[in-house]
């Protein structure tokens, strides 16, 4: 079958995408592992609109820009937020069974939101959020859905069968069967790039085992700017726990009145560091949280809502008590361990209002970019709702732009001639375990430039030996994800060395101020 666009991620915003493009052409969607494996089937506070009375658009940009400490690009905040009401829409129309409250959608409450603004189902609304566009997807014929495909990389000009183009013209995808082993070249009009993020990276993240910023990585070898990566968010209540080591605590566990105590002392201590306490902006919480554990020597501080009505805590948080209580932990009347870890990533590959990158027949959408909603820091549940607006806009442009857009040439089949199966795993198995240490020791919450130098180091001494693994052996998921993995440290790296300020997520005792004017780190390829 032809396909008229290729989706890259089956999460909120390639699905997003898919079905707004399926209206008119026929979309290919691929995804590695399993169609749910993004983060979206694991959002779990909500989705952030202006539906209340009391609250307005203006609320929403001004909280958000807070958060985000200025560096966002006001226009694509407007952008976003005045859409979220048409995308809360179509998820009820498309079946996601948001909590009510009477008539209306219950709001719940999140760190930096001036106004209760979440609508959600429950503590797991991307779960819901996931099956209701994998429902319509599944039912769509204009719709492939293609999972167990590990995308290698983008095929552009340089990969055309008959000619060298060096244009940087998108044509499409190099990407991996899974079960099969070999390498498939997916060719289309247009390409959209919805692969999520890159919290992997560092050792402790809540996010899934995929997210290795694939997207991110594949645009910046194929030339594509990416900018604003140094601003990695980290939510400050991940459950500690030796064994399942990333499942979060939601922030509406705070919105909906917890405390954070000191283990030692039982004294909360948010007040301390904020006037707004629990409800402060994440990476305030987050930098309390670790300052707290590393100034006592803890293991962990704890979230306690045990305070609150049982049939409260259990009817907001009805997942994440059952999952506590299978862990030994009755949030109802006991606290909860929580440590902060990674969790979202602001930067990305850099696009416009109508998701474009710098690639011709190149979008990207959702997680993997930065199209300046999140500035220095994301505002809580502004995530998923960028998801369903820049996957409609990039549908929209491709949609609009159409006739501009020429049939794919014929491509160069993936070379496999001069490689071997891999004579060594444990090679990967080494490297990914070091990546992911040293950005949390050194690329974590609190920075210095001794340590991004350290860290900087490292890299570059890894890099040498995976890409002569990469040009000797025969792919495998493990060692793409550890390719990608190892190029987003570097951006990563480089992004924070460049910024001599703290703003935001990116906070160094090196340079603790703020600089007068806000400026995006961009990296060009
Ligand atoms: P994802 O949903 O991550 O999907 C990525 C897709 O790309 C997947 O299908 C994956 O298989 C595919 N993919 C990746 N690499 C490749 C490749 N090489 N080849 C082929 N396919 C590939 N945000 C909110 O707004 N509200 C919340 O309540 C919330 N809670 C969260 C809770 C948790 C635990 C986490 C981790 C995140 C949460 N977030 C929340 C953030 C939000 O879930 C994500 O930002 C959002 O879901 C990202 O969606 P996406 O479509 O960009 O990517
Ligand atoms: C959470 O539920 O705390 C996560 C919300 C988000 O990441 O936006």
């Amino acid at each position: 079958m032809i396909h008229d666009v290729i989706v890259v991620g089956s999460g909120a915003a390639g699905l997003t995408a898919a079905l707004a493009l399926a209206e008119k052409l026929k979309v290919l969607v691929l995804a590695k592992g399993e169609l749910t494996g993004g983060s979206t089937s694991w959002a779990q506070g909500g989705i952030a609109a202006v539906l209340d009375a009391g609250d307005t658009f203006e609320n929403h940009i001004s909280d958000t820009m807070i958060a985000g400490a200025g560096l966002n690009r006001r226009e694509t905040v407007e952008f976003v937020i005045e859409r979220a009401p048409h995308a809360i829409n179509r998820l009820v129309e498309l079946g996601v069974p948001f909590n009510t409250e009477g008539e209306a959608l219950h709001l719940t409450r999140e760190g930096g939101h001036s106004h209760r603004r979440i609508v959600h189902v429950n503590d797991a609304t991307g779960w819901a959020v996931e099956e209701a566009l994998l429902r319509a997807a599944e039912a769509n014929p204009n719709i492939t859905l293609l999972p167990g495909r590990a995308c290698i990389d983008l095929i552009t000009g340089r990969h055309e069968a008959e000619r060298y183009s060096g244009s940087g013209r998108v044509w499409g995808v190099y990407a991996l069967d899974q079960t099969t082993g070999t390498v498939e070249a997916h060719t289309a009009r247009a390409t959209i790039l919805a692969t999520g993020g890159a919290g992997r990276v560092y050792q402790f993240s809540t996010a899934p085992r995929g997210a290795t910023g694939d997207g991110i990585a594949m645009a910046w070898r194929a030339g594509a700017r990416v900018s604003n990566m140094e601003m990695m968010q980290f939510h400050p209540t991940c459950l500690y726990n030796l064994d399942v080591k990333n499942f979060l605590i939601t922030e509406a566990v705070r919105g909906e009145g917890g405390h954070l105590l000191n283990p030692r002392t039982g004294h909360r201590y948010m007040p301390d560091y904020d006037e707004r306490a629990e409800l402060a902006p994440r990476d305030i919480v987050a930098r309390a949280n670790d300052s707290e554990i590393k100034r006592d020597g803890l293991d962990f501080v704890h979230l306690d809502i045990s305070h609150q009505p049982p049939e409260f805590v259990r009817e907001h948080f009805p997942n994440i008590h059952e999952k506590l209580l299978g862990l030994g932990i009755d949030m109802t009347r006991q606290p909860i361990p929580v440590v902060p870890a990674q969790h979202y990533t602001c930067g990305g590959i850099l696009i416009d209002l109508n998701g474009r990158t710098d690639l011709p027949g190149l979008y990207a959408a959702g997680e993997c970019t930065e199209s300046g909603l999140h500035g220095a820091n994301r505002l809580a549940s502004n995530s998923l709702l960028e998801c369903f607006v820049f996957g409609e806009a990039a549908a929209a442009d491709i949609l609009a732009r159409w006739d501009q857009f020429d049939a794919p040439p014929a491509v160069r089949a993936w070379d496999e001639s001069r490689v071997t199966d891999s004579d060594e795993e444990v090679v990967i198995k080494q490297n990914w375990t070091e990546i992911r240490r040293f950005m949390w020791n050194y690329v974590g919450i609190v920075r210095t430039t001794k340590r991004l130098e350290r860290a900087a180091h490292r890299i570059d001494l890894l890099t040498g030996e995976v890409e002569d693994y990469y040009g000797h052996f025969r792919v495998s998921t493990d060692l793409i994800e550890l390719r990608n993995l190892l190029q987003c440290a570097q951006l990563i790296v480089r992004s924070a060395l460049q910024r001599k300020e703290s703003r935001g997520l990116h906070y160094t005792l090196d340079y603790p101020d703020l600089l007068a004017q806000a400026a995006d780190t961009v990296l060009v390829p």
